[in-house]
């Protein structure tokens, strides 16, 4: 086999054998296929597509690139979730407890954030001490005596998809709906999953900015996962507005601490139990979603999700002094309220733009690898639909620097659209997939 006849047959929109994917994966992670053929060959995927079969064989070839975990042995079943990311998700770090205290015990490796949109471990990390970075052998045994583990990549998984990401990211073959499932499902089948929730975004803080493309990512990966011999769920949830009110690091771990001691925002819990309620039916808790939605919601009334949370931090080396008295968090030196220029009702807070302007005060980064300040972010305010009056505040801006702060003010000030008629409030979700 040559990996030219492999770039020249999807070229000419055939369809590829699993031989022939499997001998391009294995080639291409061995180093045997240099990065201008795999670049040729994902343009093609890019603009050709792939069948379902095909994606399939490529996300098990990828997969298989490297270590796979077995957690047969370990837990009853491997459950786990993936967002395809937004701004102020946090539902991580309460439905991981939900779900452990109403009997499914959960390890689960999380990622960091990029771009505009945050990750579940710099979000971790603003708890003094809490360790990420976790052996297999440590992961392991924290699932067997703990029952909830939450770090990042331990092994070596999935290395084929860790290259060609890279690839794709500079050479315009990201925005691919096959390459994009099988980078995401190879992932979740190395790191041993075996019942999935996929919380797909849509909207203008998502990555699939269309209903139709969120669909297509959504139905996709459920196909992969039945034939892979997993189990799979998809919601299609909202993203055009910030999750929450908290957007940054420390803010989002207070406003996940407030949800777990059965507080926080309506559309945030709401977004938390239905993801909860789907992976305990997955996990043979619950028979329908009302019933993983009764059980996830018993967990915070009890506080038993609270004691799961504080048996992760303290497990993982994380101080829980913090997390008892999360006002001890780190905290931004300014803080400054952007008031409504008028009255009305808010018609957008688009959550890209405070997604950026998070990333601008310094609470995320734009190359992998950057420092970032965990005290830094925004609280908004408001949801879309709500009625504001002139000069109220809309957000408050938390900053450790004043050109930042002010940068950010102008930003803010553009990511929101009032009007003077009323305004229907965004749904939460827009389907489920899968069920
Ligand atoms: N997230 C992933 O893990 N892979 C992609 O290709 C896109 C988003």
């Amino acid at each position: 086999m040559r990996a030219v006849d492999i770039i020249i047959k999807k070229r000419d929109r055939q369809e590829l054998t699993t031989e022939e994917i499997r001998f391009f994966i294995e080639g291409y992670t061995r180093g045997e296929i240099p990065d201008y053929q795999a670049a040729a060959w994902a343009m093609a995927v890019l603009l050709n597509g792939m069948t379902p079969r095909e994606t399939t064989d490529l996300t098990l070839a990828m997969a298989h690139s490297g270590d796979v975990l077995d957690l047969s042995g370990v837990v009853p079943i491997a459950l786990d979730k993936h967002s395809t990311g937004g701004v102020g998700d946090k539902t991580t770090l309460v439905v991981l407890p939900m779900v452990v205290a109403a009997g499914v015990p959960v390890g689960k490796m999380s990622g960091r954030g990029l771009g505009f949109s945050g990750g579940t471990l710099d979000k971790m990390e603003s708890i003094p001490g809490y360790r990420t970075d976790l052996t297999t052998e440590e992961f392991l045994q924290q699932l067997r005596e703990v029952g909830i583990v939450l770090t990042g990549q331990s092994a070596d998984l999935a290395p084929a998809d860790g290259k060609l990401y890279a690839l794709r990211d500079v050479t315009g073959t990201v925005p691919s709906i096959p390459l994009i499932a099988s980078s995401i499902m190879s992932k979740k089948i190395a790191a041993g999953a075996e019942g999935i929730v996929l919380d797909v975004k849509v909207g203008k803080g998502a990555f699939m900015q269309t209903l139709e493309d969120a669909r297509a990512l959504a139905e996709l990966m459920v196909e992969i996962a039945d034939r892979a011999g997993r189990r799979a769920i998809a919601l299609l949830s909202d993203m055009n507005q910030p999750l929450g009110y908290a957007v940054g690091n420390a803010l989002e771990v207070q406003e996940a601490i407030a949800t777990l001691h059965n507080g926080g925002p309506a559309d945030f819990r709401e977004h938390c139990f239905m993801v909860a309620a789907h992976m305990l039916v997955l996990g043979g808790k619950a028979k329908d979603e009302a019933e993983g939605r009764a059980l996830a919601a018993r967990t915070l009334a009890d506080g038993s999700a609270w004691e799961a949370f504080r048996n992760l931090v303290r497990a993982q080396g994380g101080d829980v002094a913090y997390v008892d008295d999360p006002a001890r968090l780190p905290a931004a030196r300014l803080q400054e309220a952007v008031p409504a220029p008028r009255r009305g009702y808010v018609a957008e807070i688009h959550a890209r733009t405070v997604g950026e302007t998070a990333v601008i005060l310094g609470a995320g980064r734009e190359k992998k690898g950057e420092p970032i300040d965990h005290a830094v972010g925004i609280m908004v305010h408001k949801k879309v639909g709500e009625a504001v009056e002139a000069g109220e505040p809309v957000f408050t801006i938390h900053a450790n620097d004043e050109a930042r702060l002010a940068e950010a003010r102008e930003r803010l000030l553009r990511a929101l659209k009032i009007s003077s008629e009323a305004v229907l409030p965004l749904p939460h979700f827009y389907g489920v997939i899968g069920e």
